[in-house]
């Protein structure tokens, strides 16, 4: 069977002060009235037999009241401490039978053309169902740090690489055979596991163990601090020969940070000041003045101004505050 398993473990630093601990991003109700969670859910529905949420025990709840207002039965992991994506996804597989196929997504991603996005899902399966372990590649448009890029020819992944430096990125987008790891993946859980115990196999055995333990879906805290935290890219994507690519023609955009909610808010007719000012979050009238590309981000309870280029370093504003507390 088919399995949408859904990542909800991150808490969206670079979104503070509109991301909060308590209320991470994916489930805000930013656009429409519907939260990025929700809408995970939705898009994936009709292409799935089950959903499985791998969430951390701060946000289940909040997990837990999308899906039962929607009716949709779901299957639990309750991560006592995150462990980064490869232990995550980990649990999930395990949790499986091996022949099952898991589409494994964010839940914080915005995805437009539903049609096209549908099609790239449809034939990820076909190539899973083959032993593949499928990414899905975006056309790149900048020189973005924060991605993983794949070296492709045709649907044949020549390499993967992880965050590359400015430089680097440069080199692959002039290339222009490279193409954006969505960071969505498709593969059966058999294939993944045994890549992982391949390449990574303390992060197998420790998740194994951790998982064995489980109760009624709820990691051991302990257990859980014994794995390495590594992601999905760095521990399998980078070194198995298993991987394949479906280029994919739908528009994401992965809300990362204030820069790329700026990019996606202004090609969907947010407003923009022609010194490319933007404000997020109120409707107040809000003048800038001898700025350029700055972001005015409102909330009832704090503020954030930032140049847009410095969007990345966000999470220094959230980090600092958590330590105060
Ligand atoms: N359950 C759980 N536990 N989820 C997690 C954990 C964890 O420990 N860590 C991260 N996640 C979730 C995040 O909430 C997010 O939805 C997803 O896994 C990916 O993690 P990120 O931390 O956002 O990864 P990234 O943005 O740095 O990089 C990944 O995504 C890019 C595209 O958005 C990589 O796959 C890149 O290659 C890719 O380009
Ligand atoms: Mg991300």
């Amino acid at each position: 069977s088919i399995t949408h398993v859904i990542l909800t473990g991150g808490v969206g630093s670079r979104l503070w002060p509109l991301s909060r601990k308590s209320q991470p991003k994916q489930y805000l109700d930013l656009f429409e009235g519907k939260s990025l969670f929700e809408m995970t859910v939705e898009r994936n529905r009709t292409l799935v037999d089950q959903v499985m949420v791998v969430g951390n025990i701060d946000n289940c709840h909040l997990s837990r009241q999308v899906l039962e207002k929607s009716n949709t039965s779901y299957i639990d992991i309750i991560e006592s401490t995150p462990r980064n994506t490869a232990a995550a996804i980990a649990f999930a597989a395990l949790a499986s039978d091996p022949e099952d196929i898991l589409i494994v997504t964010p839940s914080d991603h915005i995805i437009d053309d539903m049609e096209q996005y549908l099609k790239a899902v449809q034939e990820a399966i076909e190539k899973a169902s083959n032993g593949f372990i499928v990414t899905f590649g975006i056309v790149p448009t900048k020189p973005e740090t924060g991605y993983g890029y794949i070296e492709r020819k045709g649907d044949d992944v020549v390499s993967f690489r992880e965050k590359p430096n400015k430089v680097t990125a440069t080199d692959f987008i002039a290339k222009g055979n490279f193409l954006w790891n969505s960071g969505m993946f498709c593969f059966k859980a058999g294939v993944f596991l045994e890549e992982l115990k391949l390449f990574a196999p303390e992060v197998y055995e420790k998740s194994k163990i951790a998982w064995d333990a489980n109760m009624d879906g709820n990691l051991d805290l302990a257990l859980s601090l014994d794995i390495p935290s590594i992601s999905i890219d760095y521990a399998v994507m980078e070194r198995s020969k298993k991987i394949k690519v479906v280029p994919s023609t739908f528009v994401w955009s992965d809300l990362g940070s204030f820069e790329s909610v700026y990019d996606y808010l202004a090609a969907t007719g947010h407003a923009v000041d022609t010194n490319g000012n933007m404000v997020i979050g109120t409707t107040n009238y809000t003048a800038f003045v001898g700025v350029k590309n700055t972001i005015f981000v409102y909330t009832e309870t704090a503020n954030l101004i930032l140049q847009k280029e410095s969007s990345q370093d966000v999470k220094n504003v959230y980090s600092a505050l958590e330590k105060q507390n």
